[in-house]
């Protein structure tokens, strides 16, 4: 091996040694926040000043271009890293890939809007560096405040959720919907595969699937109001909660998006009765009049999956049309693996319900699981 001309050259600091982790990653998930980056990578500058730490951004390819705006940055200050989804969307997932892509010990999510307060972070650390396996930003306890950040609705309605939440699945911290926490990495690692990548409930999830209770802390947190742009939570996230509940409630039995298929077809049956009414009413016989309420309630379906329990991966213009025939050949197909079934256990019970049961809910088995793979299949 040639000697190195300048020796002095490897001589490095310890924060340069090339092979060392930083001690902190903070996940950011984002979408369409250009506005945002600069100001937090400089607030988190100053707030973890003497920290060796890094950021890393996920970015679900934001029409504004959040993801170049973060490159830019990236480019002179190699604490910043930015990872960019194709095709995909969802705070969950985000900040799931996040953590994932990090070798730190200890990872911290948080918003990108500068609605949490970067400068409680050092505590955050020195809390897990002190035995905590999770630390949790509180609105919720004592000194801690959402009144700047959310809107009398969105307070009362994620008072609810949490309420549910701490009733039915027995979690005991004070804001299990937060956005901002700090963990273990080697204990989110573990914990990952039990994951849902789906909708916002990221905190809650991890409460909710651990095997044995976290060694967990809060410290309070002022949730700040937003400066620029707006939330992206909309209506849909109080269905995608309570399937996120009833999937853990059952033990991850069911899927949220199961639940969330249910649900849909739930509704379904209230549509098909008032198509099956107003064919009627027009004059159509019985049997023509079902037919097309079958297919009226199936093409209802067939959106409201698409916006809801599909919404992370979303069908649009031409694929979106495709989408409706496949849905509907396949639900069609449904209707024999109900009939099936349910003459199946008729013959054998002779109880008229419980075969109407059973076939509904082979039909429903039949329809989820091949609509997921073929309608909807992940790209
Ligand atoms: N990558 C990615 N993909 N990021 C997303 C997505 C997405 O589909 N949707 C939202 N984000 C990012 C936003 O860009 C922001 O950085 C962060 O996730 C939070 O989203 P907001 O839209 O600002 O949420 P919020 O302020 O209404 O909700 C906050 O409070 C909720 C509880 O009331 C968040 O902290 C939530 O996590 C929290 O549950
Ligand atoms: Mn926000």
């Amino acid at each position: 091996m040639l000697p190195s001309p300048h020796p002095q050259h490897h001589a490095q600091r310890p924060f340069e040694t090339p092979h060392r982790s930083p001690d902190l990653s903070v996940i950011v998930p984002t979408f369409s926040e250009t506005p945002s980056v600069g100001p937090l990578i400089d607030a988190l500058k100053t707030a973890l000043e003497g920290t060796h730490w890094e950021v890393i951004f996920v970015d679900d390819d934001s029409p504004d271009g959040t993801a170049e705006t973060v490159r830019s940055v990236a480019g002179s200050d190699r604490r910043v890293r930015c990872i960019r989804r194709i095709g995909r969307r969802g705070l969950a997932g985000a900040s799931i890939e996040g953590m994932l892509s990090s070798s730190a010990p200890v990872v911290a999510v948080m918003d990108g809007d500068m609605q949490h307060d970067e400068s409680l972070l050092p505590e955050m650390l020195r809390r897990i560096q002190a035995g905590a396996d999770l630390v949790i930003a509180s609105r919720f306890c004592e000194s801690g405040s959402a009144n700047d950040g959310l809107s009398q609705a969105r307070l009362g309605g994620s008072r609810i959720a949490t309420w549910l939440a701490r009733r039915l699945l027995h979690i005991d911290v004070t804001d299990p919907m937060s956005g901002f926490f700090a963990m273990r990495r080697p204990v989110f690692e573990a914990l990952a595969p039990r994951l849902s990548a789906q909708g916002f409930k990221i905190l809650l999830d991890i409460i909710a699937s651990v095997p044995e209770p976290l060694r967990t802390s809060e410290v309070p947190l002022s949730f700040r109001a937003r400066r620029h742009g707006e939330s992206k939570l909309d209506n849909l996230v109080a269905a995608e909660f309570l399937g996120l509940l009833a999937a853990k409630a059952t033990g991850d039995v069911v899927s949220i998006r199961f639940v969330l298929f249910a649900l849909v077809g739930g509704f379904g049956v209230l549509v098909h009765l008032a198509a099956l009414k107003a064919s009627l009413a027009l004059g159509l016989a019985f049997a023509p009049a079902q037919t097309v309420a079958a297919y009226v309630a199936m093409t209802g379906n067939y959106f409201l999956n698409n916006a809801l329990t599909y919404r992370d991966r979303r069908l649009g213009g031409w694929r979106l049309l495709w989408g409706l025939v496949t849905f509907c050949v396949l639900c069609s197909l449904g209707v024999i693996a109900n009939v099936g079934v349910g003459q199946l256990v008729h013959e054998q019970s002779h109880v008229w319900w419980l075969a109407g049961l059973a076939g509904a809910a082979m039909g429903a088995i039949f329809n989820y699981v091949t609509t997921s793979r073929l309608t909807w299949r992940a790209r």
